[in-house]
């Protein structure tokens, strides 16, 4: 199942996740009678970029906040986390907040899992130099489903990572089946740290996904160019704005990109029609009070521990353990 990397020094677990059926699920998403987009294509190498780019924007306040929070509160991981345990990260970045948790927990291994081998390497060769003692398993694999573990890891002390609020892209029922999942996999006495993102007014919610300098718009349009580079489509960004609104009562702030005038795009054999006015809904970002971090811990088998939070309480770092 595994193969060493060259010079590396560690194992590479390709779990091979299966190439996503992109024509047939950008048909579905375009077939509803409102028009969807998965998310997940916002991802290529320009959207990541963009995305990253969205992270430093003063309005975006996600990314700075939980730093700050994981920063601030190092020592209480360090006191609530046994040393040596292995630590699990679901879906990998720039390693930022990976790096605070490493040198607060001290595990005995990190285990990087994403979706994408390219970057996952990279982070995995970057950790693995700069934390000579602790073992390091880069996993391919898309998390959303069951994926198989090093057997290493039985046994273990598991503590699963999951932040910059992702769990915000799942609706309430699937965030609730896939804690579900980690839940699972960390066993009795294991442990996630989750980072969500809080509640708060629209003023402050829509700015961060509609930012003055029009960064977040280039990422929302940016999922068009890359599916005309994937599937030969001819989708016209100039025909589309960028809009971000919170629907407060369901706590959920949608991206769409809304037609302004009238169009036909061909996807294969296929023709979709835009009306003007009509849109495409390409990603919901929910929030979350602490009574629904509670539930949500709850219905997928965890107790919520500690909940860590900056002075706004503008986002929340959530420790939730498996009764053992
Ligand atoms: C990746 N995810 C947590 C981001 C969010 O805030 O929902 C994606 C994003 N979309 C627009 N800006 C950021």
């Amino acid at each position: 199942m595994s193969t060493e990397v060259p010079h590396s020094g560690f194992e590479f677990y390709d779990l091979k996740p299966a190439a996503p059926r992109i024509q047939e699920e950008v048909s579905a998403g375009l077939s509803r009678r409102q028009k969807t987009l998965p998310p997940k294509y916002f991802y290529d190498e320009q959207g990541s970029l963009l995305f990253d780019e969205i992270t430093t924007l003063p309005e975006y306040y996600l990314t700075r906040t939980e730093i700050g929070i994981l920063q601030e509160r190092r020592d209480d991981f360090a006191r609530a986390l046994k040393k040596g345990s292995w630590l699990l990260e679901y879906g990998v970045g720039s390693g930022n907040k990976s790096r605070i948790l490493l040198d607060a927990i001290q595990p005995s291994a990190y285990v990087p899992v994403d979706i994408s081998s390219d970057p996952l390497l990279e982070l995995a060769c970057s950790i693995h130099d700069e934390y000579k003692e602790m073992s390091v398993y880069p996993i391919c694999a898309d998390f959303t489903n069951a994926f198989e573990l090093p057997s290493a890891m039985n046994g273990k002390e598991k503590v699963a990572f999951f932040p910059g609020s992702s769990i915000g892209n799942f609706s309430r029922n699937e965030a609730c089946e896939f804690v579900g999942n980690i839940a699972r996999v960390v066993g009795a006495g294991g442990s996630l740290v989750l980072g969500v993102d809080t509640r708060k007014p629209a003023s402050i919610v829509e700015p961060a996904y509609n930012d003055s300098r029009g960064v977040t718009a280039r990422f929302n349009k940016n999922i068009l160019q890359h599916l005309n580079a994937r599937l030969g489509t001819s989708f016209r960004l100039d025909l589309f704005d960028h809009r971000a609104n919170y629907i407060e009562d369901e706590g959920c702030l949608e991206m769409h990109l809304v037609c302004i005038h009238e169009h036909e795009v061909k996807i294969g054999e296929e023709t979709f029609h835009f009306r003007q006015g009509e849109s495409i809904c390409t990603e919901r970002s929910y929030k979350y009070s602490r009574d629904e971090v509670e539930d949500l811990a709850v219905g997928a088998g965890f107790v919520v521990d500690q909940t860590w939070t900056d002075a706004e309480q503008k986002f929340m770092v959530v420790l939730m353990r498996v009764k053992s």
